[in-house]
């Protein structure tokens, strides 16, 4: 039984300080497509795919503590239903009598020519400079054609420090509001944001059609380029039971829904193969929003999590209304696009075990793209190396992303490394089994004998540049 539940036919939220309430589109309808029929135009459109940056608007979002912070997401991606509740920030809303300090420092540098991309900057350094992290990585998911690179990084370089007292940063103390499960009807469509896993088995179980939701950064492409119709959808992004961190002295355990912003601030430094994926994984406004539940829910062989999880032995926890299991990555993956995952199951969070004690652990992650950042992976390799005392090789993973139907170990060659010593003579031998395990596909990206080489040669640079 639903317990505390709140029925409404129309969104509400605040737009620029102002509360809004819409019931005249449908609840699939893009945040963007939403601003600028209603006249809101200073949000562009470039992409529609979450590419450009040019849709930034910026929100105010709680951490999983509670805090809250503004934060840069791209409208082309999020349907309007996801804003319900929220306060939402466009470059329309921020000049006060004068230019805020981020518009000012732009036209000082001269950073805007053409100004379409312009508007997006502006609110990526908004929310950038609210959180205190304004920096070249703020900026990483805004295109600019025609200004070049150098002016708007030098704005981005002279803003200072955020004042806590002007209007914006006051807005950050108030209080978080009591939450209760939200049952929007809009225009045919149904969009359920429920507060707790049992709500969102009730849903499942009383809508069939039903598609779960998490931070739509994968989905909501099928929103905004493919124009799919979903009639009921269930967000995953206000359920308690995804939004944890839990560690025992075996493990740790990650909540499906946490942002992967959230992620890789709580976990800097936990994991080394986490950190450096997550620094090639998309840019900031992507993953303000993205998921671990949806990067294991798309199953892609490109997922960029999926060899970093792989790497550290983490299983998949499922559930439904009767049970919980937990899956082995592993062995998740059954096809191409295929799992274990039954249609009612629900990704609640993914396990990773500790390393055993008195081993000295080597590991990190690569990305091979053909841009540095913001880009789909070519190759993506996680490396995890236990060395004893001896320097012997006491547990190898070797996991890839893009070489294979499914996320992938290269099991040849983890066998062949165990109790070798960590040497020279050791890798250049697992590296020519390495350009043997796997038989990937040519297509646009890169040809496949150039995927084999990269998997042979991404663990030389690892040996080469990791630190014993
Ligand atoms: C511009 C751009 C850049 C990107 N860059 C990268 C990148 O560098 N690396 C990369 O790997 N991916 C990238 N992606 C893809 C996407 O961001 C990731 O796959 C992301 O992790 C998806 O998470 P989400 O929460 O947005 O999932 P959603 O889009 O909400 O959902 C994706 C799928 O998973 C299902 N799902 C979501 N959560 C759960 C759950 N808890 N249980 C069961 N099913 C669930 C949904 O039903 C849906 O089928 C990029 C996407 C864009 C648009
Ligand atoms: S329009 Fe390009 S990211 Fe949204
Ligand atoms: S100012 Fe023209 S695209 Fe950036």
């Amino acid at each position: 039984m639903l317990n505390y539940y709140m029925q409404k036919q129309a969104i509400s939220f605040e737009l620029n300080g102002k509360k809004e309430t819409v019931d005249n589109v449908s609840a699939t309808t893009t945040v963007l497509e939403y601003l600028r029929s209603s006249g809101k135009t200073g949000t562009k459109e470039g992409c529609g795919d979450g590419d450009c940056g040019a849709c930034t608007i910026a929100l105010i979002n709680e951490d999983i503590d509670g805090n809250k912070s503004y934060q840069a997401m791209n409208s082309c991606l999020m349907p309007i239903a996801a804003i319900d509740g929220k306060q939402v920030f466009t470059v329309e809303g921020i000049a006060n009598k004068t230019l805020h300090p981020v518009q000012q420092a732009m036209v000082d540098s001269g950073g805007s020519q053409c100004g379409y991309c312009t508007p997006g900057f502006i609110m990526s350094m908004f929310a950038g400079h609210y959180s205190d992290q304004l920096s070249d990585e703020s900026i990483e998911g805004n295109l600019c054609r025609c200004t070049g690179y150098v002016a708007i990084r030098k704005a981005a370089k002279t803003i200072t420090k955020a004042k806590s007292n002007d209007k914006f940063a006051k807005k950050l103390k108030t209080k978080p509001k009591a939450n209760k499960s939200i049952e929007l009807a809009l225009k045919g469509h149904r969009y359920f944001s429920p507060i707790s896993l049992n709500d969102v088995f009730i849903y499942q179980a009383k809508y069939k059609n039903a598609v779960l939701i998490a931070g739509a950064t994968d989905l909501g492409l099928d929103l905004s380029n493919k124009r799919r119709d979903f009639p009921v959808l269930i967000s995953l992004e206000n359920v308690a039971e995804l939004k944890q961190i839990n560690e025992s002295s075996e493990s740790l355990e990650i909540g499906a829904a946490i942002s992967l912003s959230q992620i890789e601030h709580k976990l800097a430094g936990r994991f080394d193969v986490l950190d450096t994926m997550l620094k090639f994984f998309a840019a900031r406004q992507i993953k303000n929003r993205a998921t671990i539940g949806g990067n294991i829910g798309t199953a892609s062989p490109i997922g960029d999590l999926l060899p970093v999880f792989l790497a550290l032995d983490a299983a998949v926890n499922l559930q439904n209304a009767n049970q919980k299991r937990a899956v082995l990555l592993a062995e998740y993956f059954t096809g191409y696009r295929q799992t274990k995952k039954e249609a009612d199951e629900v990704i609640i969070s993914v396990t990773i075990p500790k390393k055993e004690a008195g081993l000295k652990r080597l590991s990190h992650s690569y990305k091979i793209a053909k841009r540095g950042t913001d880009d789909i992976s070519i190759v993506a390799a996680s490396f995890v190396i236990d060395l004893n005392k001896e320097n012997k090789i006491t547990h190898a993973r070797l996991a890839y992303g893009g070489v294979a139907a499914i996320p992938i170990r290269a099991i040849a060659a983890e066998k062949y490394l165990l109790n070798k010593s960590w040497s020279k003579k050791t890798i250049l031998k697992a590296k020519e089994i390495l350009l043997n395990e796997f038989t990937p596909l040519d297509d646009l990206r890169a040809s496949a004998s150039y995927r084999n080489s990269i998997v042979a040669n991404l663990f030389e640079k690892f040996f080469v540049e990791v630190k014993l």
